[in-house]
């Protein structure tokens, strides 16, 4: 028996890789390995996962023939957290979004089908489907129709797609709508990771509307905690496809964040004051209730004790 994890060379899926293997599973890695980001992360990230339970595989979840190859092995789980992210890259390469996302949806939806052992299949969906949506804090409940950028409406769109698979094909499900995800391995892409390069190195930080913008930031082994407990808990038969917030339900402004960093990294940051781009979202915050009854979940790392982890696994790992 074994658990696939997509996008397992990336930051979430390299987690939760090895927190199944940390808890004796066996688990198939699969991940295209591309350049959005440096791929030395990628492989360092992959040295960790290496040992007798971890297989890799270097494929992408659009390619219909590598993936459909996998439905021979004993796969009773799967956890599909490829994706092309970043919501900015969205407008520079619009189309890797509807390959990865889209494509790469219905392929893994397809593999689902095959795979006779299947108890649960759950994937990577984002907060950025709650568009341009004002209400807070954001609730499954509520209405997502309005998406600020591609990336979050390809995500949308994999939602769509895996209602229509647990309606036609009665396929145990669970959409997961991460919130700002940080920590240790992270995304070099994302705000937390860029401004700490760009203040140890002494450059400007470009700051969104003078760091005003809100995110619920959420702890990586936060994440984790929340991505396994909903992986042992399939959704009944005959329940529809659940869809579940994981944040931390704490909205915190990112000019906090930026002082959290400075000092945890011992320097100052060079601000630039820019205009927020129209594909980024003014604030998110989680309602957590219904990830919380279901498997108890509750977000302990505040981002006052979170950075701190992030910016010395930064200062260790980039040697500076
Ligand atoms: N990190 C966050 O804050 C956040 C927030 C919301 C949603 N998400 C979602 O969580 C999931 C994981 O995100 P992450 O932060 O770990 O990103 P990541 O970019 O670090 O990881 C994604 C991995 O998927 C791989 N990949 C991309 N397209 C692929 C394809 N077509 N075939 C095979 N592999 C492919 C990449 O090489 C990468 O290693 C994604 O679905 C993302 O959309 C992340």
């Amino acid at each position: 028996m074994a658990i696939l994890v997509t996008g397992a060379a990336g930051f979430i899926g390299f987690h939760t890789a090895r927190a199944l293997l940390a808890r004796g599973e066996r688990v198939i890695g699969v991940d295209r390995l591309d350049d959005y980001y440096d791929t030395r992360l990628k492989m360092a990230r992959l040295a960790l996962l290496a040992g007798p339970a971890f297989r890799f595989i270097q494929a992408d979840v659009a390619d219909r023939a590598a993936m459909l190859a996998l439905a021979s092995d004993d796969i009773t789980h799967v956890v599909h957290l490829a994706a092309q992210a970043g919501v900015r890259f969205s407008m520079i390469d619009p189309y890797a979004y509807v390959s990865s996302n889209v494509m790469g949806q219905v392929v893994m939806l397809e593999l689902a089908r095959a795979l006779p052992g299947l108890q649960h299949f759950v994937y990577a969906s984002s907060s950025s489907v709650y568009g341009l949506n004002t209400e807070l804090p954001f609730s499954e409940t509520d209405r997502v129709d309005r998406p600020s950028s591609l990336y979050a409406a390809t995500k949308r769109a994999g939602e769509l797609i895996s209602h229509a698979y647990t309606h036609l094909y009665a396929l145990p499900q669970t959409g997961l709508r991460f919130f700002t995800v940080y920590g240790p391995w992270g995304r070099p892409d994302m705000a937390y990771y860029s401004f700490a390069a760009a203040i140890m190195a002494g450059e400007p930080i470009a700051l969104y509307d003078g760091g005003r913008p809100k995110r619920d930031f959420t702890y990586i082994d936060d994440i984790v905690a929340g991505v396994l407990g909903a992986m042992d808990r399939p959704p009944a038969a005959g329940q529809g496809p659940r869809l579940l917030n994981i944040g931390n339900h704490h909205s915190e402004t990112v000019n906090h964040l930026v002082a959290l960093l400075e000092a945890s990294l011992g320097r100052r940051a060079v601000i630039r004051d820019v205009a927020r781009p129209a594909a980024d979202v003014a604030e998110t915050w989680a309602d957590i209730d219904a990830i919380s009854a279901l498997t108890g979940f509750a977000p302990s790392t505040a981002l006052d004790v979170g950075i701190p982890r992030f910016a010395a696994w930064f200062l260790e790992y980039h040697g500076s």
